[in-house]
């Protein structure tokens, strides 16, 4: 079976890759295999889990600070609630739902929680 591999990036420059299989999302694998992603609703509402892709399908631009389209590296379970197409655009994603389409890298932390604005769900 297809996986992706996911590189979760953390503010203090430490990363954990995660192989995901499409019938997994990048929160399911991460939680199994002991990885403290953050996270509450599990059902695409709350933003806690959000990360941020900064590249995907091994098209990566080393220092580039252009927005990659979420939707170029995951689908979703069930609608992204807790974000706003902008958001989506500027490659925010819901790690709960998100299953990736491509290997991809993803900065994940209370600083990218702290881009985002309140979900109106929660
Ligand atoms: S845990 Fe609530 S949106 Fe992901």
């Amino acid at each position: 079976m297809t996986q992706y591999d996911v590189t979760l990036e953390w503010p203090d420059d430490g990363t954990d890759t995660v192989a995901v299989s499409p019938t997994e999302t990048v929160l399911e694998v991460a939680l199994r295999e002991g990885i403290r992603l953050p996270y509450d609703c599990r059902e695409g509402t709350c933003i806690t889990c959000v990360g941020r892709v900064l590249a995907a399908g091994g098209d990566e631009t080393p220092g580039a600070e252009e927005a990659v389209d979420a939707a170029d590296a995951f689908d979703y379970r069930r609608q992204p609630k807790a974000l706003t197409e902008d958001e989506r655009a500027n490659g925010y994603v819901l790690l709960c739902i998100a299953v990736p389409r491509a290997d991809c890298r993803v900065a994940v932390g209370p600083m990218v929680r702290s881009e985002v604005g309140d979900s109106p769900w929660s």
